[in-house]
């Protein structure tokens, strides 16, 4: 196959990635943006291996084979709501490949052949052109340490991402000093980069470069809480996706570089998203807690003597009058498991005449697009989920919104209160409309740990209990009337 022929594949392949990624952004348009990936990716993988002479293909085929099914088989069995786990793992691998590569050309091009441990403790002679001339060698060398580094970073970072979300790990450890302790670590490994790039034949470099990236991996990410770990995802995802991008420099693939950019860029505009969301800064996801100040806004003195209940069937007798009823669903929904109970009975509203809609919020529940795939899990139509911009102006004109399960994203304090830590952040306005109905099993605050001056507020009725429980009451009783 030509040069050109090949480089105009990857740009095929690439323009799959592409579209495949803007197919990703609409649920309509997903699965197909998914299959134009994966088809992108298996044009890049057939291309490059025909390209490559002498390939074994016993290899080829037995890897194929055995990761699909491991594919197949966690994919049919993942949960729902065991996604996020499912994709550290995935960032994990990539970080792993990645690293894999850089190893074994840094071995095959050094022509070391270690017959023991102890021989990669000995500085090996090197031919003076095994990384090319000059530059050259220069950026040859760079490529394969910094592949190391951040491989190495995304694998242990990603394994205990998914430890703590499978709740494998529970308990939160760091280095002494925290941030200094990962910067001492940091600085480390670049030096490692810098003395490997200087001296090619000196493993001991190389060796000190992987331990100190895996150790940074697992001390970047075992101090950050469980709930911020969403966040922590999307970076690594973006980690794995620069090493990708490292490693077609060092292998010279084009498409690698391609689909690794394109992995690294989305990841951290996906991280960006998230933190604008959440109006809370990288470094403070990464290195603290949410804002301080949360604790000096005493809850008793919002709610004392001013918190309304109701129980399900006085709010069916709302609904019936409703002309337009808007559901917002949060964290709490996907703890109960409420979305099929939830569809339920949104179709009861609808077949007394009664318009529903329901607002999405683009943090609500703990990762991105968490409603939306729970709703479409219950066969929500797609038209339905209004994002925040578009349900917002909507709200003077509704009856009555249904939260269930939401919290943050519908504080006014983040609206109206300067000084609080949420400040700033974008809310669902669900205060304008006409009556609020605020499912929950108390009063206790939500991820922020910030008490919610809507649940005070006199047109908010609070139905407290499991969420899944109360709506299957409301449906009934609505049903009845
Ligand atoms: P939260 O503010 O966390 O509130 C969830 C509420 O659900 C709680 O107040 C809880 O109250 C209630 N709940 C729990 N189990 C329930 C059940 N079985 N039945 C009924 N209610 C139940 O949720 P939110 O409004 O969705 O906001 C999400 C928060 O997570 C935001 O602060 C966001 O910044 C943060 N976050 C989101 C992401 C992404 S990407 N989505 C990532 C990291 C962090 P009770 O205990 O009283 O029932």
């Amino acid at each position: 196959m030509s040069g050109s022929l090949i480089n105009l594949i990857y740009l095929i392949a690439g323009i799959l990635f592409i579209l495949g990624i803007k197919g990703l952004t609409k649920p309509k348009t997903a699965v197909r943006g998914n299959f134009l990936s994966a088809l992108g990716m298996l044009i890049a993988v057939v291309v490059t291996l025909f390209t490559i002479n002498d390939v074994d293909f016993t290899y080829v085929l037995a890897g194929v084979g055995v990761g699909g099914i491991v594919g197949v088989v966690m994919a049919l069995r993942i949960q729902m709501t065991s996604m996020p786990q499912m994709v550290a793992l995935l960032n994990g691998f990539g970080g792993g490949a990645s690293l894999s590569i850089a190893l074994a050309e840094y071995v095959t091009r050094t022509g070391i052949n270690p017959t023991s441990v102890s021989d990669f403790f000995q500085p090996t002679a090197v031919a003076a052109s095994a990384f090319g001339e000059g530059a050259e060698a220069t950026i040859a060398l760079m490529s394969i340490s910094l592949t190391v580094l951040i491989g190495a970073v995304t694998l242990t970072g990603s394994l205990v991402a998914f430890s703590k979300l499978q709740e494998l790990m529970k308990k939160s450890y760091g280095l002494p000093g925290g941030p200094v302790g990962n910067g001492i670590l940091l600085l480390g490994a670049l030096a490692a980069v810098a003395f490997l790039v200087m001296n090619p034949g000196n493993t001991m470099a190389m060796v000190a470069i992987l331990g100190l990236a895996l150790l940074l991996g697992l001390f970047l990410v075992m101090p950050i809480g469980g709930a911020d770990m969403p966040v922590v995802i999307a970076l690594l995802n973006s980690y794995s996706g620069i090493a990708a991008a490292l490693a077609g420099f060092i292998l010279g693939n084009t498409v690698l570089i391609i689909a690794g950019s394109l992995v690294g860029t989305s990841g951290l505009i996906l991280t960006r998203i998230m933190c604008v969301a959440m109006n809370r800064s990288l470094a403070n996801v990464l290195f603290g807690k949410m804002a301080a100040g949360g604790e000096t806004i005493d809850a008793d003195e919002i709610y004392d003597g001013k918190v309304t209940s109701a129980q399900p069937d006085e709010v069916a007798m709302l609904l019936e009058t409703a002309q337009r009823v808007v559901i917002v669903p949060g964290y709490g929904m996907a703890m109960a498991q409420a979305q099929h109970a939830v569809r339920e009975l949104a179709d009861a509203m609808e077949s007394k005449g009664v318009e529903v809609e329901y607002g999405i919020h683009p943090v609500a529940g703990r990762m991105p697009g968490h409603m939306n795939v729970l709703l479409a899990e219950a066969e929500v139509p797609y038209d339905k989920l209004v994002e925040m911009e578009r349900i917002n102006p909507t709200f003077e004109d509704t009856d009555v919104v249904i939260v269930i399960g939401a919290n943050d994203v519908t504080n006014p304090m983040a609206r109206d209160v300067e000084g609080s830590p949420i400040y700033g952040m974008p809310i669902l306005n669900v205060d304008k409309a006409k009556t609020v109905v605020v499912i929950k099993r108390s009063l206790s605050p939500g991820f922020a740990g910030l008490p919610n001056p809507l649940f005070a507020m006199d047109h908010t009725l609070m139905v407290y209990g499991d969420g899944k429980k109360a709506v299957i009451e409301m449906t009934t009783a609505l049903n009845q009337l």
